[in-house]
């Protein structure tokens, strides 16, 4: 496993290897756990080589206490890594490498998918992460990038980006890795005390039991029930319930038997902002 902390350097070494292997890639923050490491995994039993980065991208936070209290924990990050394969190189670079004097994002149109949810709750948050990740797949120029479906919203947007961009790279989407409770991975959790991170396994149960309604039931009637389960809940605050089509991410309005739908949700649980999502058909 070697690390790498500029572009020059990480590009010289990917110029120097067989350009018949194939290579995938993993962008993310860092503070890495089993979620991650699934994506890590997969790109690693499809390519020869791959890249995992780790940027904690200035350009994606609205709230700067946030970005400031995100984990650092390169270490640890690296043994996880190294425990995988071998054949893992890892993208670290400094804030300047990648944005020089200007720490300012990209103004991206990604045909309203960046409006809803996510979109609409954090200011400018998907034109920081289309920036990041068009600069890193541009620099990188990997066969293949791994994203989760914990994020589904950032999934479908890069989608759009990488499209609109004409960049060639094949996106993959891999499942939500979640705790045995059903609460999904993130690192986040970390800084729920224990009976809250026991308390937030119920946004996956009632997730699941909203997927089990949707059958029989209309998209109003499930979301309001959605609505009340958290309102009758004493320790968790709903955000936003939101049940859209995948592609272009509008709120349904009608059941349309040939569209896939999800229901969305963000989850306040003490000051902690957990997001999840399921497929519903
Ligand atoms: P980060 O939150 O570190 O996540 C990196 C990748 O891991 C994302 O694609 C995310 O969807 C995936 N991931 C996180 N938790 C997961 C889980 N429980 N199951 C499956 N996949 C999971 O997302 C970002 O970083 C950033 O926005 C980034 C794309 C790196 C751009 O800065």
């Amino acid at each position: 496993m070697q690390l790498f902390e500029t572009v020059k350097a990480m590009r010289s070494h990917l110029f120097s290897l067989d350009k018949k292997n194939k290579l995938g890639f993993v962008p993310t923050m860092g503070a890495l756990h089993e979620g991650h490491a699934a994506l890590v995994k997969q790109a690693v039993e499809e390519n020869d080589y791959v890249v995992v980065s780790i940027f904690v991208n200035p350009t994606q936070f609205d709230n700067k206490k946030d970005l400031e209290k995100y984990p650092k924990t390169l270490e640890a990050d690296m043994a996880l890594l190294d425990n995988i394969s071998k054949n893992i190189f890892i993208f670290a670079p400094s804030v300047s490498e990648i944005y020089r004097k200007k720490v300012i994002s990209k103004s991206y149109d990604f045909d309203g998918l960046d409006k809803v949810m996510e979109g609409a709750f954090r200011d400018d948050h998907f034109n920081g992460v289309g920036t990041i990740v068009e600069a890193l797949l541009r620099a990188i120029e990997p066969d293949r990038a791994y994203f989760g479906e914990k994020d589904f919203q950032q999934l479908q947007i890069i989608r759009k980006m990488v499209a609109q961009q004409k960049l060639d790279v094949t996106i993959i989407g891999c499942p939500i890795v979640r705790e045995p409770s059903g609460l999904a991975m993130s690192s986040r959790n970390e800084r729920l005390s224990k009976s809250m991170r026991k308390e937030a396994a119920f946004i996956y149960k009632t997730l699941l039991a909203a997927k089990k309604q949707f059958g029989t039931k209309s998209a109003t009637t499930v979301l309001h029930w959605v609505t009340d389960q958290f309102e009758q809940h004493p320790a968790l605050k709903l955000e936003y319930v939101e049940i859209a089509d995948i592609d272009t991410l509008t709120p349904i309005i009608k059941k349309q038997s040939k569209r896939k739908y999800r229901a969305f949700v963000a989850v306040y649980a003490e000051d902690v902002r957990l997001i999840d999502n399921i497929a519903l058909n």
